[in-house]
């Protein structure tokens, strides 16, 4: 593919005027909008919380290997994936639901619990991308301001449930925020909700938590509560662009859920995924660099006097005091691209980790544009 210069390129991802479109709730919807890169574009990546780390050779030998069957569906395949997670989570296969990315079970989630009408209810700002689709459906959408600490402000959720409520999303760590919710409060929050309607937990940074035996919800799915989670092969595991995700429910849940599901898993991704179960060495150094890019953040914005928030996830949201469109499409100009707008907070940015090159890069801009 021919390398463009960058006004090209920005005038080619229609970014010249608007960045990203986005919903109401912050998702971007539109994919058609979304910056069309070449594979050796220099612009920094730093706006869609993708690990900047490739998968092992084992894990890309695994899915050449996929190619040598690519001439069959996908289908057949299947099991060898939803065994190794059944075990893995010691769950029965039935359990688990494969998806094309989390963001198809996200959306197939939201289609289910809206069709008939009937609330969902969230926070603001957080991953809409479950609300997006169950609004489109026809679903109210009763979302809650985050709290002091940008965090999900769980007290004034469980008030809001009512006889309308079809659904409660929960997003932990929260994106864009980077919150974690307390462990005892977030579980007794849980068990004791899904009492009253069917919680969705999105667990897509679960493995970025760095906090001693932080609960997952897995728990009470095991046992059999109205309890949803929605994990991915996209973050840790380096794997966004082969999309895989899943979710893990009770078998009932998941039946009512499945009709509503697309397309397939792609071939590549089941073998790649699977093998990536096995592979530590990505998962480690992952989280490893992780860590340090995001003390790099910090120091940055530490220097700059720029409020931010401690962050569980593979993103920092930082205030940069400017509006996000402006803030934006400045790192554009200096090579760097930064997250989309999270409404309402329209003055803050959030910036995923990248290499300690990338870091460095994004550090040059932010120092130029906000120092
Ligand atoms: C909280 C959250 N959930 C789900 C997703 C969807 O990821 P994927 O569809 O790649 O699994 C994202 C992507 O950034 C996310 O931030």
């Amino acid at each position: 593919m021919k390398q463009l210069n960058r006004r090209q390129w920005l005038r080619t991802a229609g970014l010249t005027s608007a960045v990203v479109a986005t919903s109401k709730l912050g998702y971007a919807r539109d994919l058609a909008v979304m910056p069309q890169m070449a594979d050796n574009d220099p612009m920094v990546r730093l706006a869609s919380n993708e690990n900047p780390f490739a998968p092992s050779e084992m894990v890309k030998k695994a899915m050449q290997k996929a190619l040598d069957v690519s001439y069959q569906y996908p289908f057949s395949h299947y099991k060898v994936l939803i065994d190794k997670l059944a075990k893995q989570y010691d769950v029965t296969p039935d359990h688990i639901l494969l998806t094309s990315g989390s963001n198809e079970g996200l959306r197939a989630t939201g289609i289910t619990y809206s069709i008939f009408g009937g609330e969902i209810l969230t926070a603001q700002p957080t991953y809409s991308a479950l609300m997006d689709y169950a609004q489109e459906f026809g679903a109210y959408i009763n979302a809650v301001p985050l709290d002091k600490e940008l965090k999900f402000n769980l007290d004034e959720i469980e008030k809001r449930i009512n006889t309308n409520t079809k659904l409660v999303f929960l997003c932990n760590p929260n994106n864009p925020t980077g919150t974690l919710l307390d462990a005892k409060k977030v579980t007794d929050f849980c068990e004791t909700v899904s009492k009253r309607t069917l919680v969705f937990s999105d667990e897509a940074y679960y493995d970025y938590i760095t906090e001693k035996n932080y609960p997952s919800m897995l728990p009470l799915v095991k046992a059999g509560k109205n309890v949803i989670i929605s994990r991915t092969f996209s973050k840790v595991y380096g794997l966004a662009g082969v999309r895989v995700g899943y979710l893990i429910a009770r078998p009932d849940i998941i039946e009512r859920i499945r009709p509503k599901i697309m397309g397939y898993v792609n071939l590549l991704g089941i073998y790649g995924a699977a093998a990536a179960l096995d592979d530590k060495t990505l998962h480690q150094y992952s989280l490893e660099m992780n860590e340090k890019a995001k003390k790099h953040i910090y120091k940055v914005c530490n220097d700059l006097g720029l409020e931010y928030v401690p962050s569980h996830g593979n993103f920092v949201f930082i205030k940069t005091g400017r509006p996000i469109q402006t803030f934006q499409q400045e790192m554009l100009t200096k090579g760097v691209m930064v997250g989309r707008p999270f409404p309402p907070l329209m003055d803050w940015c959030r910036v995923s980790t990248g290499t300690m090159d990338d870091m460095l890069k994004w550090e040059m801009a932010t120092r130029k544009i906000l120092g």
